[in-house]
């Protein structure tokens, strides 16, 4: 039995393949990339490389074997008909009878044009009669501390998602949970909501930067509509500002603060916490900062890879854009702004045990 990741360049691919060799034989792993460069560091890691583009159909003919299992990781091309592309994959492990197919979703309460994609897609799937699992990842906890030295720097964090709570876990989690699905038994047509165990807010993520940092970080929540107007104000094209904005306002209605468990049940511990992630980041900034220069840069073509998942990822204009259309917006709103409302002081000292946790 061969288990093949597709995807398996990008963040979260990788994390899956490290785990898998965790567990089957490098030789049993079939990586697939969507250009032989993409694979070089895959290949030496000892797993097999195969080249597919979910836009190009034949690139997928033969590419399978009956009895795989198959770990289909959604596209990041937002622009494109994504449940179009996906199906290519669909088609390709049907016609040569594979074993599984898991597939990264999103999770089943989010309505938002981003998670429509996953909703065609799971459709897709569930009718093509092939034994399934949708793995309905929350948020990745990552995407959050995109651009924290530019919230610290200002002091204020800039949402549009009022009290909401994201029960967000990290990629490595979500990875775990692929890895178990992939080669455990057991799973066949089931759904998972994946989450982190702890859903938190805004509020709750800005007293904990505050704590780490020893700064006063103050949660500015926005309307929405003054979202899309700040990040329009600021240069981002309208587009992908309403794109950011919809997800905010899926965050506002507690459409992701479900935590069901799932994700740590199938992964055998605890989810990491949205601590620990922040931890991380500013780790990262700090050994940036030390870098100088030339870190800073590497760092910053790193975010603009990131900036893709906030939906911005149309070319690399806009995705240099995006970082700072986000300084723009937090030096804004330092300053003071018509459109916010109720900012709350959010100090190490005041902020609850829970929200540290
Ligand atoms: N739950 C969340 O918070 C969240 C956040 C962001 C994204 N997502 C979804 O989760 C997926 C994985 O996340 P990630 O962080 O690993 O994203 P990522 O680093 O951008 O990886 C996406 C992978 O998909 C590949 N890909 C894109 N278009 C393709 C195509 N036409 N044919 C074949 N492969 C293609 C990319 O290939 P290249 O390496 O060649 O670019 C890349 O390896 C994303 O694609 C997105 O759908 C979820």
């Amino acid at each position: 039995m061969r288990i093949v990741v597709t995807g398996a360049a990008g963040h979260l691919g990788r994390l899956v393949v490290q785990g898998l060799l965790e567990r089957v034989p490098a030789d049993g792993i079939i990586a697939v990339v969507r250009s032989e460069e993409k694979g070089v560091g895959l290949e030496a890691l000892g797993v097999r490389i195969a080249v597919a583009d979910y836009n190009v159909p034949e690139t997928f003919e033969g590419l399978f074997a009956a009895g795989d299992k198959v770990l289909l990781i959604s596209s990041s091309e937002m622009g494109r008909d994504r449940v179009a592309q996906h199906k290519v994959v669909v088609d390709a492990a049907r016609t040569s009878g594979v074993a599984l197919l898991a597939y990264t979703s999103a999770a089943g309460t989010h309505e938002t044009p981003l998670a429509e994609a996953h909703r065609g897609t799971e459709k897709v799937l569930v009718e093509s009669g092939l034994p399934y699992v949708l793995l309905r990842n929350n948020w990745y906890s990552e995407i959050f501390v995109d651009g924290l030295d530019r919230v610290v720097e200002h002091g204020v964090l800039v949402r549009a998602a009022g009290e909401g709570r994201i029960a967000s876990a990290t990629r490595a989690d979500y990875a775990a949970g692929a890895v178990a699905v992939l080669t455990g038994t057991g799973h066949e047509n089931r759904a998972y909501e994946l989450s982190g165990d702890r859903a938190w807010s805004f509020a709750e993520f800005a007293a904990e930067l505050g704590g780490q940092t020893g700064r006063e970080i103050v949660y500015t929540p926005v309307e929405v509509e003054a979202y899309v107007d700040l990040l329009t104000g600021a240069g981002m094209p309208a587009l992908y500002a309403e794109i950011l904005a919809g997800a905010e306002a899926s965050f506002a209605k507690g459409e992701l603060a479900g935590a069901n468990g799932d994700l740590a049940r199938l992964i055998g511990r605890p989810t990491t916490p949205i601590a620990d992630t922040i931890a991380a980041a500013l780790r990262r900034d700090e050994a940036g900062g030390r870098r100088g220069m030339a870190g800073r840069a590497q760092d910053r073509r790193w975010d603009n890879r990131r900036a893709a998942h906030l939906g911005c990822a149309h070319g690399g204009r806009t995705r240099g854009r995006a970082g700072g259309v986000l300084h723009r917006l937090h030096r804004r709103q330092a300053g003071g702004s018509r459109l916010s409302r109720r900012p709350r002081r959010a100090v190490a000292a005041q902020q609850p045990a829970e929200a540290r946790r």
